[in-house]
């Protein structure tokens, strides 16, 4: 078979170029005389996003049918690999059957902040379980011949100017927490391609990064695919080349490619780095021609089956007293909340799914316990307290064995595009729960949103279940969980915090316009409340079961790092059940700051009643390993150690003491306690972290925060930026009303609104270079230089 280097000698530079960047939204282009056909990629990650016709990559024009899993948030929560790969072999299967090459997805951003706006497609706090998890939905996949794309390379934690803004972040916190989970799914499981975010990371574009995309990607980690942009990304196609930026999506109508023939002409850019990269792109097409399945067909059926089961192992029990849960069939159950009969399922975006079907939780419920009744609650559309909505469901509640209330966030509270400012769900949820407690004391609430909120009544109700954002098998996913026909096994992989003020990264989310700094370096998430034993409503790693287990016999064999961990679990419940067992590595004293302890693995086991297992862990030298910034490696401390096995991070069972050697190389730590103490004495009250021992930990200069007023406007200055000019004003004006044209007004049919505010959010925060991608070839690069040129001047003569 001919190899992609002998094709790209065949080539001419133009094609080469050309190759570089996609054929349309979702393709990428041909090179019909060599065979190269044209190969489709689109939108994920929790299914399959093909757009029917229009081509957006927002989530707003549908999509053909597919089966929606549970998104990232809530499939982390099964801490299950085995069907994390069953889900992704079923995903492969429906690319399969409609010609898709490669998914868009796993997302494996840390949950740097409960406010981030895309938490719900992103995995954990935690950058072992992102690893883990997208590894086997990877593995699934691309099982199936069909690759993915591991995102947002790199950085990318927040939806505020995800364009424009500077990620900056310390070496040590950059590997430790924000670069370890791609490096995991790298190394793991080899995606077909690896996209890269939108934002900068330490002052240069994730898009022409070359430390990001080729010396750590490529050469540390030995990635073999192919990067991609995200979609818009690219800001310097050049340099882009040059770093190891493969393929450019969707295009720029060529702009971009002539720069590169151009570069090549001019001598600036070596024909063979280019022929790297086109390389590259070819393997890819060919791949995907060789693994193409024509007549594939998949089971709808068994995926939906798949559904229902990955949101019942993937549901955390938060509170069950007295065993409210689970409920028989012959109690006098009503169910309130409108969500019970129109599911909040999934998140808004370019993750948005057209579910093949979609079960709602009353007729689930209805289905097994024909009796129950139903009230709304609150309203679809208006968050706003509807009084006689909830005096209908108090008076329909005074009197029930039990009530199940339905609540969380609607659409437009989280999603692609922007970020939340609370943690807080529509006061008519609230309210309705406030209510409904007071009349009935039986109360369990059942939450369908995509992150961490907070609960004012939950000492008022008696259960708690999360089902996250189950996906299209929900409704039946949570019928199941309620009545006992599944036991819950979901574990948290993020933590709720008591309150939004207690997240360490408060104070300096989202930052400024231009840059967000990372002021509180590797303490995110537990690594933070645990440290400080901050009081959290529910802690990572916790979840409930309607059985108990009990842990025993821990043994730890093997040579300083290189240790088995062997644990027993029995299940000393009536019921079958699984439980996750978390192993965590704590360094007592240390020289360096570090974390309380951090996750390095998990099992969850499945039992029966009486039944035992033996669980068993491998760990090495990078379980105990801390990221030395000094010497730009991994280094392992010497000293007292301790394995803590439990279940939860918060509920250790069993712990050992072991003697690990420490690394030579650690001897060259620049220990900070003097520059930057705050690191070494967390304070209790919420974190600040001074400009100087910020400085000292990132060891440069901060860079300004907002733009510097009065400086120049580029091709990267964004449309909130230029409104302050008459042009600007005009610029922003047209592309409001062209995204109004392409997207007309709402078509979400529960009537949300969250498109709108999507849309809003996104155009203030586009770069004016984005408007040649958007403009369909209407614009190019003259144009928007003479556009700048005017506000240029404007700002001269102010
Ligand atoms: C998102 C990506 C997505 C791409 C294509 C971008 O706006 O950030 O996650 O894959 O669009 O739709």
């Amino acid at each position: 078979m001919t190899t992609a280097k002998e094709l790209v000698k065949k080539m001419t530079l133009e094609e080469k170029a050309g190759l570089c960047s996609g054929h349309d939204f979702w393709h990428l282009k041909s090179v019909e005389r060599l065979g190269l056909n044209k190969i489709m990629v689109t939108d994920g990650p929790h299914g399959l996003r093909k757009q029917a016709e229009d081509a957006d990559h927002l989530g707003i024009n549908d999509s053909v049918p597919a089966t929606c899993f549970p998104t990232a948030c809530t499939t982390a929560c099964s801490f299950d690999r085995e069907l994390m790969f069953e889900i992704g072999k079923a995903i492969g299967e429906e690319c399969q059957q409609e010609k898709v090459s490669v998914i868009l997805g796993p997302g494996v951003n840390i949950k740097r902040c409960p406010l981030c706006g895309r938490n719900f497609e992103y995995v954990s706090e935690d950058p072992y379980i992102a690893g883990q998890i997208a590894a086997a939905l990877i593995s699934g996949v691309q099982s199936q011949g069909v690759g993915t794309s591991l995102k947002h390379f790199a950085a990318n934690n927040q939806e505020k100017g995800r364009m424009i803004s500077n990620s900056v972040i310390d070496e040590r916190a950059l590997r430790e927490i924000y670069l370890a989970g791609f490096e995991e799914a790298v190394k793991s499981a080899q995606p077909w391609t690896v996209m890269c975010s939108y934002n900068l990371l330490n002052g240069t574009y994730a898009s022409e990064n070359k430390t990001l995309l080729t010396d750590i990607l490529r050469t540390e980690w030995g990635f073999k695919g192919l990067v991609v942009t995200d979609w818009g990304a690219t800001s310097d196609r050049v340099k882009g080349v040059e770093a190891g930026l493969d393929l450019e999506m969707p295009s720029t109508n060529g702009i971009n490619d002539t720069l590169i023939v151009k570069a090549v002409k001019e001598g600036k850019l070596s024909e063979e780095t280019l022929d790297k990269i086109v390389e590259r792109v070819v393997e890819l097409i060919l791949k995907a021609q060789e693994n193409q399945k024509p007549d594939f067909v998949y089971d709808k059926v068994a995926h939906h089956n798949l559904a229902v089961k990955a949101a019942e192992q993937s549901a955390v029990l938060l509170k069950n007293e007295g065993g409210i849960l689970p409920a028989s069939v012959e109690s006098d159950i009503l169910v309130v909340g409108a969500f019970a009969k129109t599911p909040r399922y999934q998140g808004a975006g370019s993750s948005k799914i057209n579910p093949t079907q979609l079960d709602n939780a009353f007729d689930a419920i209805k289905a097994l316990d024909g009796k129950v009744e139903y009230v709304p609650g609150y309203c679809l559309k208006d968050h706003s307290i509807h009084e006689d909505m909830i005096a209908e469901a108090c008076k329909a509640a005074a009197g029930k064995e039990k009530v199940f209330i339905f609540a969380g966030l609607p659409d437009e509270y989280e999603s692609e595009g922007f970020d939340r400012t609370n943690l807080d769900m529509p006061e008519s949820h609230n309210k309705l729960i406030e209510e409904v407690a007071k009349v009935n004391e039986n109360v369990v609430v059942i939450l369908l949103c995509g992150a961490p909120i907070v609960m004012p009544w939950a000492d008022k109700v008696k259960g708690i279940l999360l089902a996250y954002l189950g996906g299209q098998g929900t409704g039946t996913a949570c019928a199941n969980l309620l009545y006992g026909k599944a036991n819950p096994s979901g574990k948290l992989a993020e933590t709720f915090p008591a309150a939004l003020e207690d997240n360490p990264s408060i104070n300096y989310f989202p930052g400024g316009t231009r840059s967000v700094e990372y002021r509180e370096s590797i303490f995110v998430g537990y690594r933070y409340y645990d440290k400080i034993q901050k009081n959290v409503a529910y802690p990572f790693g916790y979840g409930l079961s309607y059985t108990e287990f009990e842990y025993s016999d821990l043994n730890v064999t093997g040579e300083n790092c290189d240790l088995m961990v062997e644990v027993i679990v029995t299940n000393t419940g009536k019921i079958s059940g699984a439980e996750v067992v978390q192993l965590y590595v704590a360094k007592g004293e240390s020289k360096i700051f570090r974390a309380e302890k951090e996750i390095k693995g998990f099992e969850k086991v499945f039992l029966a009643p009486g039944e035992s297992k033996q669980v068993s862990f491998k760990l090495n030298s990078r379980s105990f390993a801390y990221y030395n910034a000094e010497i730009s490696n991994w280094a392992v401390e010497g000293g007292a150690y301790e394995i803590k096995v439990g279940a939860s991070s918060q509920d250790i069972r069993l712990s050992a003491k072991v003697e690990v050697s420490g690394d030579e190389e650690e001897n060259k730590i620049a220990y900070l306690e003097a520059a930057a103490p705050v690191y070494f004495n967390l304070p209790q009250s919420s974190l600040e972290v001074s400009d100087k021992e910020f400085e000292a930990l990132y060891g440069r200069e901060l860079p300004p925060s907002e733009r510097i007023p009065g400086s120049p406007f580029t091709l990267n200055s964004s449309m909130e930026e230029i409104q302050c000019t008459r042009t600007g004003q005009q610029v922003l004006g047209m592309l409001q009303a062209q995204m109004a044209q392409m997207f007309g007004g709402d078509d979400n049919e529960d009537g949300d609104n969250d498109i709108a505010k999507m849309m809003e959010a996104m155009v203030m925060d586009m770069p004016l270079r984005n408007l040649i991608m958007m403009s369909q070839g209407q614009l190019g690069t003259d144009q928007l230089n003479e556009m700048i040129c005017l506000m240029n001047e404007e700002l001269k003569n102010r």
